[in-house]
């Protein structure tokens, strides 16, 4: 197995490489971060006309005292703007047959209209955010806090209600989408 180690200090970032050095140390932290399982969610929200979504994996909890998450969402998406006026989102969990719908609110989809919401049913919450039907979970946050991180903003929910669903979720990793299977051996 291959070993690459990429360090770029204040020093190295002094130097005339220093281009260059970050330009590798990003590289390595997205194929670091492509290594990273994580769920697949859709987080949705409406403009004020339409409902909006997007595709996302930065979904963590960060407490359940009270229940608290936090996602991640670039500034250049239109959920983006949707999220930080609206002021509630819900975030939708899917399940491992719903990679159709993960597609289309990434925009990249080869059978669906980009960020369509007819590629899925949706139930309204209590909170104006649609629930993607049989998602694993659909939370519904009230924006309580958000910081904007480079090209991304973190937005924290406190979480209100919560919709749970279909049992296996979908999941991501080197780029591509799978399912969860427990070892069947014990260790
Ligand atoms: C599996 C998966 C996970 C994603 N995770 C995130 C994420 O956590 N945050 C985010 O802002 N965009 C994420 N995206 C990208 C957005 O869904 C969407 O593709 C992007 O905002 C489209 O705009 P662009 O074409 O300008 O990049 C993810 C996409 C996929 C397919």
């Amino acid at each position: 197995m291959g070993q690459i180690s990429v360090s770029v200090g204040s020093e190295a970032k002094a130097s005339a490489g220093a281009a260059g050095d970050a330009h590798t140390l990003r590289h390595a932290f997205l194929e670091s971060m492509a290594s990273n399982s994580t769920s697949v969610s859709v987080v949705t929200t409406s403009d004020g006309e339409r409902p909006v979504g997007v595709t996302i994996s930065a979904c963590t909890s960060v407490s359940a005292d009270p229940p608290t998450l936090l996602v991640c969402i670039n500034r250049r998406s239109p959920a983006h703007a949707a999220v930080s006026a609206n002021g509630v989102f819900a975030v939708n969990l899917l399940n491992v047959a719903q990679r159709g719908i993960a597609d289309t609110f990434a925009g990249r989809s080869n059978s669906n209209k980009p960020f369509d919401f007819s590629c899925c049913t949706v139930t309204h919450g209590t909170h104006c955010a649609p629930l993607i039907d049989e998602a694993v979970a659909s939370l519904e946050c009230v924006l309580i806090a958000q910081q904007d991180i480079g090209t991304h903003t973190v937005f924290f929910g406190e979480v209100k209600g919560i919709r749970l669903g279909a049992p296996s979720p979908l999941l991501y990793c080197r780029r591509d989408y799978g399912r969860f299977e427990a070892f069947k051996e014990s260790v």
